[in-house]
């Protein structure tokens, strides 16, 4: 089996962060300055950077240790502003990562799952907006996921802050480098929390690391606080806080990953366009007219292929290539969650997940080796004729 995996030609991913070995004058800089941390001056120049690049001048960012910490001050802050015992929901999709609900269990909150809908596989209006209604007095917080990086509708989530009045927190660990409708980076001025994550695995690819956004300076500055042991002057806590800051170090990372990010966006996007023409077998997100950041390639296979999932996967490592089925098992599925979650009949996420197929995808991927996953797919979907068999459906829980 070593031997085997040893041997696997093709993996999901191959990290390739910026080269600090190529970067040693600015590294040596660091050292000479002796400032390693606690919003040093590679940061700041970073965030302001970003401000200035990816969001069209408007609002601010804040760089944080990981995209998980971002997620867990954003929400303690929507409780923060408006603290009432009633309010122990966290509205959100469940076909997203885990980070996005454990954030919220670390300010108590239990995650109340809304469907998705089939096209892009983020929340569902109806479904989102039948939860708001029944539960309103008892949601902290409404907390969206941009599903792998596709740039959703953010006027929705001004308008649901106005209307209920709860804070909205935009999970976007994958967006960071998606462009909007509008030509601007995904989340420009939107005026609650937009949280990214620079995690290795990401388009805009670190190490460790996590930028919040905001359109509102206020709302950066308190995060700011908050990710600094709640400071706010010299040693004086002001409100709850913890330690989320981004070492010198990593901020240099992200510094350099953005001077060649547009080329890396180009090359994933244009993967994910191979792996369309050649796969029409599999579905994929909807192609948008404006740029979508890649982590990998998330594909569905097709409803009647669900329960054959396991083998496809199998033929497809025995070809020697990688693959992953995110999010399968969704978040409502997970055991603690099971647990910790209000539970809805969720049947769009369950049909959704279960034929979820996410194929590799690297910034110095070849033609050669797309060509390779392609044709390890069709030979994988070739040894499993379509069985007509029933979506499985979570059994309905309460909502
Ligand atoms: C949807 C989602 N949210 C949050 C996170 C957490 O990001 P980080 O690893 O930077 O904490 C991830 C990480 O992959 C993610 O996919």
């Amino acid at each position: 089996l070593r031997e085997r995996e040893f041997e696997l030609a093709i993996p999901l991913c191959k990290p390739n962060p910026a080269k600090l070995s190529e970067s040693a004058s600015a590294l040596r800089e660091i050292e000479q300055r002796a400032f390693f941390s606690n919003f040093g001056p590679v940061n700041t120049a970073f965030e302001l950077q970003m401000v200035d690049r990816i969001f069209a001048g408007e609002g601010e960012c804040l760089t944080v240790c990981n995209a998980t910490i971002g997620l867990m001050i954003a929400i303690r802050q929507a409780i923060e502003v408006r603290p009432d015992s009633r309010r122990r929901y966290a509205l959100m999709p469940s076909f997203t990562f885990a980070a996005m609900a454990q954030a919220a269990r670390w300010s108590q909150l239990t995650p109340l799952f809304c469907d998705i809908n089939a096209s892009d596989w983020s929340a569902d209006p109806a479904s989102e907006r039948r939860l708001l209604e029944k539960h309103h007095d008892e949601i902290a917080v409404v907390m969206p996921y941009a599903t792998f990086g596709y740039a959703i509708d953010l006027a929705r989530y001004e308008q649901i802050q106005r209307e209920f009045g709860i804070p909205v927190v935009v999970d976007a660990a994958a967006s960071l480098g998606t462009v909007s409708a509008d030509g601007r980076g995904f989340g420009a001025g939107f005026s609650g929390a937009v949280v990214f994550s620079m995690h290795v695995t990401k388009a805009f690819a670190t190490g460790e690391g996590g930028l919040v956004y905001s359109a509102s300076s206020q709302l950066i500055h308190s995060l700011h606080s908050m990710s600094n042991f709640g400071f706010s002057g010299p040693r004086n806590a002001v409100t709850i806080g913890l330690n989320g800051k981004m070492s010198e170090v990593a901020a240099l990372l992200a510094t350099l990953r953005l001077q060649d990010f547009d080329a890396v966006m180009q090359r994933r996007a244009n993967i994910v366009e191979q792996y369309r023409r050649a796969l029409p077998e599999l579905s994929f997100q909807p192609v948008t007219a404006h740029r979508q950041a890649h982590q990998f390639t998330p594909t569905l296979l097709p409803r009647e292929m669900a329960d054959c999932r396991a083998a496809i996967q199998a033929e497809m490592r025995r070809r020697g290539v990688e693959s992953a089925s995110y999010f399968s098992p969704h978040v409502a599925e997970q055991d603690y969650f099971r647990a910790h979650a209000d539970l809805t009949t969720l049947p769009i996420t369950n049909d959704v997940a279960s034929r979820a197929l996410t194929l590799p995808l690297f910034d110095t991927m070849t033609d050669g080796e797309v060509q390779e996953v392609t044709q390890a797919v069709k030979a994988a979907l070739a040894l499993c004729p379509p069985t007509r068999t029933p979506t499985r459906q979570l059994s309905p829980v309460t909502s």
